[in-house]
């Protein structure tokens, strides 16, 4: 969800008018996954890195966050949506911490949409972490070097037990991935548009989709025109 700054500054507001605005965004697209049956929606919210800007900044989007849970709880429930959390706990205010807590938990029975939010996220210490658990289980003599495969690495990230994402958009026009789920996007189709965050609407969503429809996804195989078994 890039482009909250820029959208407030093309605006001449300030930079937090925009992370309000962005909110709204969230709140339009996780509505708009509800009415399409997707079943899960994984939002990059805080990044590891981001805890370098300023801490006016930094204290704004926690606010943001805990208000952003506590508001839309409610709707949340009705909506069916089951809350997760990818990232570390740890660093966070105890406050959102609990937040977080609160609310994985009360919609957790929950069967709807899997709304998943990235929240102090770094891939490469989601990758060092798995590498890390799986060293351990190594150590203890509870796995075997030969048996860490693709399943087995998967299953020590954050996102174990939910698919690899089949689509990722970025907004704001940015041509990188920002150290975001950088092994469970090894096959997602990516979408780019230049517009801002907060103008993420329903259309340009659906044009995504479309988009998505289109493209012909191939694993690494050979295409519907080149593929005589297929
Ligand atoms: C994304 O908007 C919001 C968060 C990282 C929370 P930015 O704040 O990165 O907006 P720009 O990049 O300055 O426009
Ligand atoms: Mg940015």
């Amino acid at each position: 969800m890039d482009g909250n700054g820029r959208w407030a500054r093309a605006h001449g507001k300030e930079r937090t008018a925009g992370h309000l605005e962005g909110a709204k965004a969230v709140a339009c697209v996780v509505e708009e996954c509800c009415r399409l049956a997707i079943p899960y929606l994984t939002l990059y919210c805080l990044s590891l890195e981001n805890w370098k800007r300023p801490r006016q900044e930094i204290d704004f989007l926690m606010l943001l966050l805990q208000k952003y849970l506590h508001e839309q709880r409610p709707r949340i429930m009705e909506q069916n949506i089951r809350l997760a959390v990818i990232g570390r706990r740890e660093g966070l205010p105890a406050e959102v911490q609990a937040a977080i807590a609160e609310n994985v938990a009360a919609t957790s029975e929950n069967r709807g949409l899997t709304l998943c939010l990235a929240i102090n996220y770094g891939s490469r210490a989601e990758i060092l972490d798995a590498a890390r658990a799986l060293a351990e289980a190594v150590r203890e003599g509870r796995l075997a070097p030969a048996q860490i495969d693709e399943a087995a690495f998967a299953s020590q990230l954050y996102t174990a037990g939910m698919p690899d994402p089949d689509l990722l958009i970025r907004t704001a026009g940015e041509m990188r991935l920002s150290n975001f789920l950088l092994w469970q996007i090894s096959y997602a189709e990516l979408w780019v548009t230049p517009r801002y965050w907060p103008e993420f609407d329903a259309p340009l969503f659906h044009e995504a989709l479309r988009d998505y429809a289109r493209r012909e996804r191939r694993f690494g195989g050979l295409g519907k025109e080149t593929d005589d078994s297929a």
